[in-house]
């Protein structure tokens, strides 16, 4: 491998750790992709990732450490989101999509666009995603948590945490913004689960092990056409009847004057129905976990409520749901010691960048009292997380919740990562709750 400073074009990847980067049950194994990440970031911080079959994905730079992630993610002039698909994919997808939309990408949204695009669509719903706007539905927010976690106790015992809590509170959460009724709910978290998790037999609900990547974006291709017509007549809806949802802003929004066209409205829906709650999930279950496996930060922080903001923000750096998005470099310029070129595809990897040690003291440890913590868990510059307000406010509200009616949690059995290497975390994590 090269080392730190080698400024020479670098030796790829061995193809055995190519494999494994790439690989989503890795992300679903997690320890051993730390492992990986922690060599890398010593030995090879900016790595080649080459394909072993010709054809297969084009070759990456694979980025895993801090800092480097955090100057790319700022520098979006020298980064550009566009046109390269934004999460890696195979070149089949690519061309499946290409096809099928005449597009690299099969949904335009916002981690589609660039400036001076994004900046006017961004600014569309931004206000909307502030604390102030959040402020007018804390109480309904809180309410729910409290419904979900008294529910849960209701069911008493031994419960999936995932099944009974941390999906479907974020998922109601997003869909009341949305504007989608209950009853649609299970539809919206199977198609979500089809974008993120296809990768994944149980998440697609194919059941199917090792889909080809064709199989893969069939798939995928089917949940975008399903969003679009669904999110189509909620638009016609909130165009005739406004309300204070951000529905409604996206529907009745304008760039330059004119109304948003069908494929950005369409993807500006899907982008806010589908990040925004297993990402939640992911992190709120994955606090859980810690704190049943350390029944004395569980006490600590029944005991000090001024823990609870630390314990969000240490629960979405520990877990990391968006575990990598895409970069094209702009220019040449130099990141990590490596010459890139103008064109060159860059994966920046949060998983990696959020356990660096150079930035986290004893990374991998699940510490409520982290401080500082800066992690990059919602990205940096101007796409972070639109979402990452909400986000935390709907956690520290379950925390209370859960910390006011919870007395003691312990695990009940193996909790179950997905396989994925874009949004990954939980999907199962059985607990035994003792209420209060
Ligand atoms: C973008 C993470 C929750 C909506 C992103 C990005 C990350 C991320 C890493 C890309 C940032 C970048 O490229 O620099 C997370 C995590 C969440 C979360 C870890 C929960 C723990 C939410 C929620 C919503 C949301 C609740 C909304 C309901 C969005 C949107 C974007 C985005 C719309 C695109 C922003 C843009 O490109 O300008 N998120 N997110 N996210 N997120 Fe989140």
């Amino acid at each position: 491998m090269a080392s730190a400073g080698d400024t020479k074009q670098p030796a790829a990847l061995p193809p055995e750790t190519a494999r494994e980067v790439i690989d989503p049950k890795a992300y679903a194994e997690w320890d051993g992709l730390l492992d990986t990440f922690d060599r890398l970031r010593e030995e090879a911080p900016v790595a080649k990732v080459m394909p072993e079959t010709e054809g297969l994905f084009e070759p990456f730079w694979l980025v895993t450490r801090y800092d480097d992630v955090m100057r790319i993610s700022k520098d979006n002039a020298a980064f550009l989101n566009n046109p390269r698909p934004v999460v890696f994919s195979f070149n089949q997808a690519i061309e499946f999509s290409r096809a099928a939309t005449g597009s690299d990408m099969l949904v335009d949204s916002l981690v589609v666009f660039d400036a001076p695009i994004h900046p006017k669509y961004r600014r569309l719903t931004q206000d909307w995603f502030m604390p102030r706007n959040l402020g007018r539905i804390e109480e309904e927010i809180r309410a729910l948590a409290h419904r979900t976690v008294d529910a849960m106790i209701e069911k008493g015992g031994e419960i999936d945490f995932v099944k009974e809590v941390s999906g479907p509170y974020p998922l109601r959460v997003v869909m009341q913004i949305l504007g989608v009724p209950p009853e649609d709910e299970p539809r919206m978290q199977m198609l979500t689960q089809q974008l993120f998790g296809g990768q994944d037999a149980d998440l697609s609900g194919t059941g199917m092990e090792n889909m080809t990547p064709e199989q893969v974006v069939q798939l995928v291709a089917g949940a975008v056409k399903s969003f679009e017509d669904y999110f189509a007549k909620l638009a016609e809806d909130r165009r005739a009847h406004p309300t204070e949802d951000v529905a409604s802003v996206i529907a009745n929004a304008t760039v330059d004057g004119e109304p948003l066209p069908p494929r950005d409205m369409a993807g500006y829906y899907i982008i806010v129905a589908t990040a925004g709650h297993d990402t939640t999930s992911a992190s709120t279950a994955g606090a859980m976990q810690a704190l049943a496996n350390d029944p004395e930060q569980w006490e600590r922080v029944k005991a000090d409520r001024s823990l609870l903001p630390g314990i969000v923000e240490e629960a979405i750096r520990w877990t990391t749901p968006v575990q990598h998005f895409m970069r094209t470099a702009a220019e040449d310029c130099e990141v990590g010691g490596q010459q890139v070129k103008k064109g060159d595809w860059l994966m920046i990897n949060y998983v990696a960048a959020n356990h660096d040690p150079a930035q986290f003291d004893n990374p991998r440890k699940f510490d409520a009292a982290r401080s500082p913590n800066r992690h990059l868990a919602f990205g940096a510059g101007a796409h972070q997380c639109l979402g990452l307000h909400l986000a935390r406010l709907e956690m520290r509200l379950l925390f209370e919740a859960l910390l006011d009616k919870v007395a003691s949690v312990a695990p009940a059995g193996e909790a179950k990562r997905a396989s994925s290497t874009f949004v990954g975390g939980l999907k199962t994590l059985p607990l035994r709750i003792t209420p209060e």
